[in-house]
């Protein structure tokens, strides 16, 4: 890992990182913090969390949602009696969340996905993937969702955390072209074609493990933003960023609202 990082470490100036003391997870922690705050929801994706979690979830009120990207994933966080489900496509931003077989055996589309969760769990199913306009909204619920999970289209307006570069990336018409990666974090995730993936993308058999591989490329992304150096950053993104228009997400959303209800004949 040192080796493969090590040219764009030095083109950046800075040293690469020390090896942790450990690398434990934090998600028993992440668990307490839910139980202790217990919001109205807990959203997750990876897996699925023991009995005993969901159990505890229960008892104080909070609704659990699993994400799926198979069919037998819905089916599995179903049967655990998770409360809803996102079943997410290919085509989302962010990690693929599958968790039965490999992430690149289950590469569904969001289209095909929806009717065939919907046919086949009972509680509530939430699309997400490749949706960011009323089109979009009306299409999922027209195939059997019951809400939509939006990623994307909230990234690129002025009240996310992606960074200026992101946001302007997004609009232009690099954004044509995403591609499924580990370089990230050492789970596939998408992100926008870039000279630095390109170069990287043959070396994936030797990127490190989730979540040590996100060590290097953390250090390497903050410094790149701080430094200016756009060609070392990386981007990540939905397949769907070409068509999007909004920078603000009140007008997202109601843009969202008035299309999709006029699809649907709804006042
Ligand atoms: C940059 C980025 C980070 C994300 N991080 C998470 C996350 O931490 N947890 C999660 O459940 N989903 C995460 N997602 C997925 C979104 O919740 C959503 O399902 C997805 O973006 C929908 O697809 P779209 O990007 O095509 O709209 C992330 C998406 C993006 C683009």
């Amino acid at each position: 890992m040192c080796a493969l990082f090590k040219p764009y470490f030095d083109e950046l100036s800075i040293p690469l990182p020390e090896k942790p003391e450990t690398f434990g997870s934090q998600f028993e922690e992440q668990v307490q913090a839910v139980l202790d705050v217990a919001p109205p929801v807990f959203s997750f994706i990876f897996g699925i969390p023991s009995p005993e979690i969901l159990d505890r979830c229960k008892s104080k009120g909070i609704k659990t949602i699993g994400t799926a990207t198979t069919v037998d994933e819905a089916l599995a966080l179903e049967a655990a009696g998770v409360d809803a489900i996102v079943a997410t496509g290919f085509e989302a931003g962010g990690h693929r969340a599958s968790f039965m077989q490999s992430p690149e055996v289950s590469l569904t589309g969001t289209f095909v996905l929806i009717p065939q969760v919907a046919d086949k769990v009972k509680i509530p199913v939430i699309a997400a993937g490749g949706i960011a306009d009323g089109r979009g909204v009306a299409a999922a619920l027209t195939l059997g969702a019951d809400a939509v999970q939006i990623g994307t289209a909230f990234l690129v307006c002025d009240e996310s955390n992606a960074t200026r570069e992101h946001r302007e990336i997004l609009f232009s018409k690099n954004a044509n072209y995403t591609v499924l990666t580990k370089i990230f974090t050492g789970r596939l995730s998408r992100g926008i074609k870039s000279k630095l993936l390109d170069e990287f993308v043959l070396q994936e058999d030797k990127f490190a493990p989730y979540p040590i591989q996100r060590i290097f490329f953390n250090a390497l992304r903050d410094a790149a933003i701080a430094q200016g150096k756009s060609d070392l950053m990386t981007f990540p993104s939905g397949q769907i960023a070409p068509i999007l228009k909004y920078k603000r997400a009140a007008e997202l959303f109601q843009s969202l609202l008035s299309q999709m209800k006029s699809i649907r004949g709804e006042s």
